[in-house]
């Protein structure tokens, strides 16, 4: 059945230190919030993460819809957990399966049709009524689907209060927006996601500060379009992300602070400035591209040419001197002729980037590319992709290189997987690798790079400075 309605009954699960749920995430970093959240809410019910779904009573499947064959995959890893309910109800123990995220808004009664022994299917949007449902199916013993795009914003009804109070991860993620209006022609975000919108400013001061008291000192802002974020402020205008930044800045403790993932056109001028003038605004920018061809551009519906971004580059490198740009592009997009990727390999010339993502375009079902002439043969998309990755890989170990013999301020996050090694991050997000002791985590020190490894930095605590540079 299909929930339509937000009941209001009181949950029937109630408390017990003893319930378990395995989450299980695809996709990007909004899911791994989302699914962080979807733990806290069910925390309250008694429900503590476990790291196996034999372990659980509530396996949840936060899945990814992007690209490639998203819903297959879901239903291969159904078809080993139906055997692991099964194996479990053998030894009396109840599993109860639920399908979240954006193949769930997707597929939507499809997938119990596919899969009849899955209890719940959610939308990004409902995870908040995760409670609920749990009550519906364990009174009612039959499936629910909810993945209707609520009229209340589910960022109200997330009990963020139950973030941690002792040590969260020195680096921690914050939703800010979510959604998207701008409807690239290959994706399904705008549909699976839904309308833009954007939490108020303070709620998300809020929960930066808690994330702050906890240990989190270099905190990602996340959201589908997030430099289009547009949240209530305390003096009821409309805030932009810029001057969201700068209220982050004043908080002492929080060191760091990153946003992703942007668009071009929401590359307005004030953020370019908040670069200029906050130096914990990190100098590492993911902004996607997609492609260099402004006919392939337009196709794509993106609303700016190759030249619009190398415009905002040049601010932003004008501003930052130290900035590095980061990128998503698409090869193979329908109609996309030779002429068309050398454009591309072009601009990927000009800007230079410290580092990039690069796919090969996937039809989405109900986007308008996937119905456009002009689809590109498979082996052609391979080349191209090969060709692209190569040069992008390049340039990634370039940007890399430079880094040796100097140092730099690394926030130390996390054991090393050697006995002995600690990890961080760098201002660029690359992970630094040094020896060290477990009470460093936690600190930015001064790490003198030593090497650069494939897709990381080894370096030594740089005993002579202690005092990082302001
Ligand atoms: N095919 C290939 N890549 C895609 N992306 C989004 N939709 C598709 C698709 N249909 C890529 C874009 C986007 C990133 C998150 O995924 O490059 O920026
Ligand atoms: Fe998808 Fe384009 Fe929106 Fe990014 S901006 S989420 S690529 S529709």
């Amino acid at each position: 059945m299909i929930l339509q309605q937000k009941t209001q009954q009181k949950t029937a699960f109630s408390p017990s230190p003893k319930r378990s749920v395995h989450v299980m995430t695809w996709g990007c970093q909004m899911n791994v919030y989302d699914s962080a959240r979807m733990q806290d809410v069910l925390q309250p019910l008694g429900f503590a993460p476990v790291n196996t779904p034999e372990e659980a009573e509530i396996i949840i499947l936060n899945t990814c819809h992007i690209r490639d064959k998203a819903a297959e995959k879901v239903f291969s890893e159904l078809g080993r957990l139906r055997l692991i309910k099964e194996a479990r109800k053998a030894h009396g123990q109840q599993t109860l399966i639920a399908v979240a995220g954006c193949v769930a808004q997707a597929e939507g009664e499809e997938l119990l049709t596919r899969a009849p022994y899955v209890d719940i299917v959610l939308g990004p949007q409902t995870y908040h009524r995760l409670p609920e449902l749990l009550t519906h199916v364990a009174r009612t013993g039959k499936p629910v689907i909810d993945i209707d795009f609520p009229t209340e914003q589910k960022f109200d009804f997330l009990p963020h209060n139950k973030t941690p109070q002792t040590s969260h991860s020195p680096t921690a993620f914050l939703t800010i927006q979510e959604g998207c209006d701008k409807f690239c022609s290959f994706c399904v975000v705008p549909y699976t996601r839904g309308a833009e919108c954007s939490r108020p400013v303070s709620a998300i001061l809020e929960e930066a500060h808690r994330l702050v008291e906890a240990g989190a000192r270099d905190i990602s802002l996340l959201g589908q379009n997030v430099n289009a974020y547009h949240g209530t402020g305390p003096d009821g205008n409309l805030w932009s992300l810029a001057q969201l930044a700068y209220a982050l800045a004043d908080i002492p403790d929080l060191l760091r602070i990153r946003y992703t993932t942007s668009h071009p056109r929401d590359m307005h001028n004030a953020l370019i400035m908040a670069h200029r003038d906050l130096p914990k605004l990190m100098p590492f920018l993911h902004l996607p591209i997609q492609s260099g061809s402004d006919r392939i551009l337009r196709a794509m519906n993106r609303g700016h040419t190759a030249n619009d971004y190398l415009a905002i580059v040049q601010r932003l490198r004008e501003a930052r001197p130290d900035i590095a740009l980061s990128s998503d592009f698409i090869v193979g997009y329908p109609g996309e002729t030779e002429q068309d990727f050398e454009a591309t390999l072009h601009l990927v010339q000009q800007v230079g980037f410290a580092l990039a993502y690069s796919f090969k375009y996937s039809p989405r079902p109900g986007t308008p590319a996937a119905e456009a002439d002009g689809q590109v043969p498979e082996d052609v998309k391979n080349t191209r992709l090969q060709i692209l990755q190569k040069i992008l890989h390049d340039q990634q170990n370039a940007f890399n290189d430079q880094f040796v013999g100097r140092s730099i301020p690394v926030l130390l996050t996390s054991r090393g997987r050697k006995q002995g090694q600690i990890v961080g991050r760098s201002p660029w997000l690359q992970p630094v690798h040094i020896n060290g002791s477990d009470h460093l985590i936690g600190q930015e020190r001064l790490v003198h790079i030593t090497a650069r490894l494939s897709h990381s930095l080894l370096g030594n605590l740089d005993e002579n400075k202690t005092s990082l540079p302001q």
